[in-house]
Formats: structure tokens, sequence, C-alpha cells
């Protein structure tokens, strides 16, 4: 028997100041798009801002349904809008916002396991790495290199085979 040792690398940043400007917009973007978000079941309001090699950003934000498995998560609102508008242009990263009309969002969300699973589904389609920004309405920003960092063991269609 082999034990081996999963681990990632998750840069913190107290400040957004610490962040470069391109990542600076990019987390103000998904900040404002937040706000537009359409939670009147969990009042948790997400905002995600996806930012394209040709410097484009495509937003989204929760579409919550009275039907609740009906609805979708912003992250998956942006990648899917990304895809469908931009279809083959490399997919940078995505920042994502998370804020709650209950109490304050004082740490990071980080994305669930449906949205890693898409945004991971674009990371293996282009071959390069879609790095994540996250941010609750205070406290630190947290920065991932790859969504394959956050999804170890992602399944893939390599096991499809030949279909
Ligand atoms: N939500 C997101 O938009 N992204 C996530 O990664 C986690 C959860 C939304 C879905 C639902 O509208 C609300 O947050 C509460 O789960």
């Amino acid at each position: 028997m082999k034990k081996k040792q999963v681990s990632f690398e998750l840069s913190i940043y107290e400040d957004v100041g610490e962040l470069s400007p391109e990542e600076q917009n990019l987390l103000n973007v998904a900040e404002q798009a937040r706000n537009d978000a359409y939670a009147p079941y969990s009042n948790f309001q997400v905002g995600a801002a996806v930012l394209l090699d040709n410097g484009e950003i495509v937003i989204g934000n929760n579409q919550e349904n009275s039907s609740y498995p009906s609805g979708l998560c912003a992250e998956r609102v942006a990648i899917f809008q990304a895809g469908a508008k931009y279809p083959g242009v490399t997919i940078k990263s995505i920042a994502i916002s998370a804020a709650s009309k209950n109490y304050i969002v004082d740490q990071p969300a980080g994305p669930c396991g449906n949205c890693r699973q898409s945004i991971a589904e674009y990371e293996q389609k282009q071959k390069s790495p879609i790095s994540l920004l996250l941010r609750g309405q205070t406290g630190p920003i947290y920065k991932c290199n790859s969504i394959n960092d956050i999804l170890p063991l992602a399944f893939s269609s390599s096991f499809l085979g030949d279909s």
C-alpha cells in the first residue's frame, strides 16, 4: 500500500490592494454582479466574473427558483454564458463574490461541487489552468491557481473512451 499526499497552493490576501489591477477589477465586477443576484429564497447572493483571453469579462449571478433545484449558481451562469458567447476563447480566471442578506459573510465561499465540475470541463477542454479569486463581503481574498487544485481526482471525458 502506498499513500500520497495531495496538496495545493492557496494564496491568501488580506487586502485587495495586494492584487494586480486586473484582479482587483475582476473582483469588483463580480461584486457588482452579486448585487443583481435573484436569491429570494436563500438570501445568499453570489456574483461571478469570468475573464477571457480576449480581454472580455462575462458575468453571472445566482438565479433561484420556487422549484429549488431548478435554480443555478452564479459560477455556472457565468461560465456557460462565456462558453455560449465566446466559444473557443480561452478562460483565464473567475472571480467569485458571496454575500448574505442575513449576516455578514466574512470569509470566501468556495464554489459548490457541481460548479467545480463545470469549470473543470473548460479547463480540460482548453488545456490551460483557470485561476480563481474568492471573497466574502469582508475578510481575506483566496486565490487558487487552477480549478483542478480544488477538485482532486476529477472526472473527465477521458474516462468515457471512444464514443
Ligand atoms: N450558490 C452559488 O451561486 N454558488 C455556489 O458555489 C454555492 C451556492 C448559490 C445557489 C443558491 O442560490 C444560493 O447560493 C444558496 O445555496
